[in-house]
């Protein structure tokens, strides 16, 4: 297999993450469908020399390839010689998380937030010590509370309970009980564009922080539609890592309708995807520049 890696040089994403905890930045995790939203991702980041996280759902692994979106990140990682982390998002087993573990990722998400929190325990434990026995420096994501919406447009609006959310003593024991590297919670973000503007509970997020120990890295999941002072005010209580989907997938979207509307001829992939090449690539150098990515490397 091919394996991601690391440039002894080049810091761990654990390192990155700890130096963008305590400087008050994120860095940014895009999801990935294809080459075309890889390339403007990986573009935008070497011209504003931004570490970088590359993610795939489930749903974008199956239609990817697991090796080919180890091979193609790898492509760009010799090329643009950038700390790029490719993570297999939201694995929701334990062999999903593992497979792409040994298919060369370099970095691992385990989402079982779903289950009973013994349960969820249980399971990101096992991939944590899978990963970890291979090699201690992959960083592992795990999950808990309840994280609504799918990464789409919602018709409907999300009510967000006062239960979904994470509690920090629960967060304290989940991350010392399983030994993740990453933490991602609930903190009124959800997945998608809600109907109504989400509201983040910045204290909730600055009490978590504080129950967990340093070395744990912060993950905020549903990153687009949230207003970018929230977003501001999020790295400040703590949050050191940004998921973005929806908007990427919408500029994608809007660029390829629009272009195929006001040229129904055209047919060279490569002159129908240039337009949203050019969007993606807008859109996240937005993102990286609100989350203070630029220049950190
Ligand atoms: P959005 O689709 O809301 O940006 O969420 C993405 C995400 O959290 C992927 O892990």
């Amino acid at each position: 297999i091919i394996r991601l890696c690391y440039n002894p040089n080049m810091d761990s994403l654990s390192e990155i993450l700890l130096k963008a905890q305590k400087n008050n930045w994120a860095v940014g995790h895009f999801n990935i469908s294809n080459l075309e939203q890889l390339r403007a991702i990986m573009e935008t980041a070497k011209k504003i020399n931004a570490p970088i996280m590359i993610g795939l759902s489930e749903g974008e692994r199956k239609f990817v390839g697991l090796r080919q979106a180890v091979a193609l990140v790898k492509a760009f990682k010799e090329e643009y010689g950038l700390p790029v982390f490719l993570n297999p998002d939201h694995s929701h087993s334990v062999e999903s998380a593992k497979e792409a573990y040994d298919a060369g990722f370099d970095s691992v998400h385990i989402d079982l937030s779903k289950l009973p929190f013994n349960e969820n325990i249980e399971g990101t434990k096992e991939v944590v010590d899978y990963v970890k026995s291979k090699n201690p420096e992959i960083s592992v994501e795990g999950e808990l509370g309840y994280l609504r919406g799918e990464s789409r447009i919602q018709k409907e609006i999300i009510k967000i309970k006062p239960e979904d959310l994470t509690k920090p003593e629960e967060a304290a024991e989940f991350a010392e009980k399983t030994g993740v590297d990453r933490f991602a919670g609930a903190y009124g973000n959800s997945h998608g564009i809600s109907v109504d503007e989400p509201a983040l509970d910045i204290e909730r997020i600055r009490s978590v922080r504080k129950a967990l120990t340093e070395n744990v890295a912060m993950v905020l999941h549903g990153g687009s539609g949230i207003p970018d002072s929230q977003i501001k005010e999020a790295i400040k209580a703590g949050i050191s890592n940004i998921h973005v989907n929806t908007e990427i997938r919408m500029a994608y979207a809007e660029a390829l309708r629009n272009f195929l509307a006001e040229n129904p001829e055209e047919t060279t992939p490569y002159k129908i995807l240039a337009p949203a090449v050019e969007t993606v690539r807008i859109k996240v150098e937005e993102k990286l520049k609100l989350f203070g990515s630029v220049n950190r490397i």
